[in-house]
């Protein structure tokens, strides 16, 4: 069943040549039996398949995680890595961390020189994609693997047809400079340097072959055996560190997720190495501390209070998160006491400065892309995955014969031990590089259950602004009871401690908003970028009906049954 809503005035930002077309409608997509919401939609139709098929929630969310590896190479992948919470009927939920690790060859000062960039062979971490979408199969899936990967095989090999939006990222990634490696140029451009166009037809003829591979000889094709060697070939030829010893050592890992309260609401976080759940549960914590709703979504009461909160949870992002396997995360981060202490530390009516949060740290001076997508199915499991490549199309380099595109992951490591800056920089000890140790994230898949069912399924890209996004959807959702669809709509703001200033995504629908915070001491700023992209699922309590809710940021499908 579809219900179309009316168009809402959300003004449509000078967006990059990279961005997608304005979408034409803003739907809200409700079913009973299941629900599939991603950014390609394609892969939203595979994931459904899966759904009516009898499959689970996990079954869907690995089919559409490797069609989305064919249907959306600039985020989708198996050259990436990501987080999948997971919350099966009855049970806890669980989170899957298959972040990628770095490789046993990488140093501490591997960026500090400046002379590794993004879209080098040596920042790419070892893939944990393939990894933890088997690992959350063998935990929760009860269809055949090959079945699963087997429509992401014939969307390589077949070829599917590209649409305005994928043709719009792929033209702007082609036409960029920076875009060297010949292999992802032979493999993703178009005959005689064309442009793409809507209904051109893109056929991935080494990734299919690599696919169906995995489909047939699971995630051991990909760690230890041919496409290994592919791999460790491509590194050697490109100066890279990845080693065939590196891929077989790789394991994704079970982890508990962050989990709090709010308002009544029980919401489960990824936990580090990503400091999504962590973030997220603190800045609810504080907020709870304050009655939002009475306030007002949009007066500057309300809006100071989600920017202090901001502030002090990616402070201490920055001072305490990195791999829990090298340093543990202090357990207070997350307790409501501490909360309660930063909430009674917010002036009311003036801003912090971001130096005065963290006296301690010495401060200098001083592309997107990852992919969110939620899935419910008619027993009520939830997955709420994220995962990616770092950058738009990660490295920018195919692995030769192969057909997939390496990470970039490296990059999300603190890049100078003890260089600090206002301009964003950080350089704290938690997150340096080490050997084997996994690059801290902001990856917030988050699942909020009420009275242990599913209620929200969310998360987004946008590197740091990623935990702020969740945040926005969720506070939209239970403080201002939004239905999904203008919870995900509404614009949003980032502030991630420095540089100490708040970005608005659309402010200006509030008059009087930023200028009020100006003279509150805020330094405020209104973008003109999107903020996320935020495919989000909302389960209604009185019907039980899911309602999926593209985010039309970047488009996408909700497909449901
Ligand atoms: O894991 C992280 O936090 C980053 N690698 C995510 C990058 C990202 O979201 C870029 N996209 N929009």
């Amino acid at each position: 069943m579809i219900r179309t809503l009316p168009l809402l005035l959300v003004p449509i930002f000078a967006i990059p040549s990279a961005a997608r077309p304005e979408p034409q409608t803003r739907v809200t997509v409700e079913a009973k039996n299941g629900m599939v919401v991603c950014v390609s939609p394609p892969a939203a139709d595979v994931g459904v398949a899966v759904l009516k098929k009898g499959g689970t929630a996990v079954d869907a969310a690995v089919a559409v995680a490797v069609a989305m590896a064919v249907t959306w190479p600039e985020a989708g992948n198996i050259g990436g890595g990501g987080f999948m919470m997971v919350g099966p009927p009855g049970q806890e939920p669980v989170c899957i961390d298959y972040r990628e690790t770095a490789p046993t060859a990488a140093r501490v000062d591997l960026f500090a020189d400046g002379t590794v960039k993004a879209f080098d062979h040596r920042a790419a971490g070892i893939p944990g994609t393939v990894r933890g979408l088997a690992l959350a199969h063998r935990k929760f899936g009860k269809l055949p693997w090959k079945d699963l990967v087997w429509p992401a095989v014939k969307l390589a090999e077949d070829g599917f047809v590209v649409d305005g939006a994928l043709a719009g990222r792929l033209n702007w990634v082609l036409a960029s400079a920076a875009t060297t490696n010949a292999e992802f140029r032979r493999v993703f451009g178009k005959r005689e340097g064309a442009e793409w166009q809507a209904g051109d037809v893109l056929v991935q003829k080494d990734l299919g072959r690599t696919l169906r591979a995995i489909a047939e000889g699971g995630p051991d094709a990909f760690y230890t055996a041919d496409l290994a060697k592919l791999l460790e070939k491509e590194m050697k030829a490109g100066g890279g560190l990845i080693t065939a010893a590196d891929l077989a050592a790789y394991k994704a890992n079970e982890r508990k997720p962050v989990q709090t309260t709010y308002r009544g609401y029980d919401v489960y976080g990824a936990p580090p190495p990503s400091s999504g759940g962590v973030g997220l549960a603190e800045m609810l914590n504080i907020l709870e501390n304050f009655d939002l709703k009475s306030r007002g979504r949009w007066s500057p009461e309300v809006t100071h209070l989600m920017i202090e909160a901001m502030k002090r949870a990616y402070c201490d992002r920055a001072r305490y998160l990195g791999d829990p396997d090298f340093v543990a995360p202090p357990g207070h981060l997350i307790s409501k006491e501490y909360a309660k202490k930063l909430a009674v530390g917010i002036n009311l009516v003036r801003a912090t400065r971001g130096e005065t949060l963290a006296p301690d740290i010495e401060l200098g001076e001083g592309g997107d892309s990852t992919t969110h997508f939620s899935v419910i199915d008619r027993d009520g499991m939830a997955v709420s995955n994220t995962y990616t490549l770092e950058n738009a199309f990660g490295s920018r380099i195919v692995v030769r014969g192969a057909g997939y595109i390496l990470n970039n992951e490296m990059t999300d490591f603190n890049p100078k031990p003890g260089k600090t800056t206002r301009g964003g920089q950080i350089g704290t000890t938690p997150n340096l590089v080490a050997p084997g140790k996994r690059m801290l994230s902001s990856q917030t898949p988050t699942l909020v259950l009420k009275g242990g069912r599913p209620v929200l399924m969310t998360g987004s890209p946008g590197g740091r602004t990623i935990i702020n996004t969740v945040a926005c959807v969720v506070v939209n959702v239970i403080d201002f009871e939004m239905p999904v669809r203008d919870a995900v709509d509404a614009p949003r703001l980032h502030h991630q401690w420095f540089p100490d200033v708040v970005r608005f995504e659309g402010a200006d629908r509030h008059p009087g908003l930023v200028a009020k915070l100006k003279t509150m001491g805020h330094t405020a700023t209104v973008t003109g970028t999107k903020q996320g992209d935020a495919h989000t699922i909302w389960v209604d309590p009185k019907t039980g009906l899911y309602h999926g809710a593209a985010d039309t940021r970047l488009d996408g499908k909700a497909a449901g049954y």
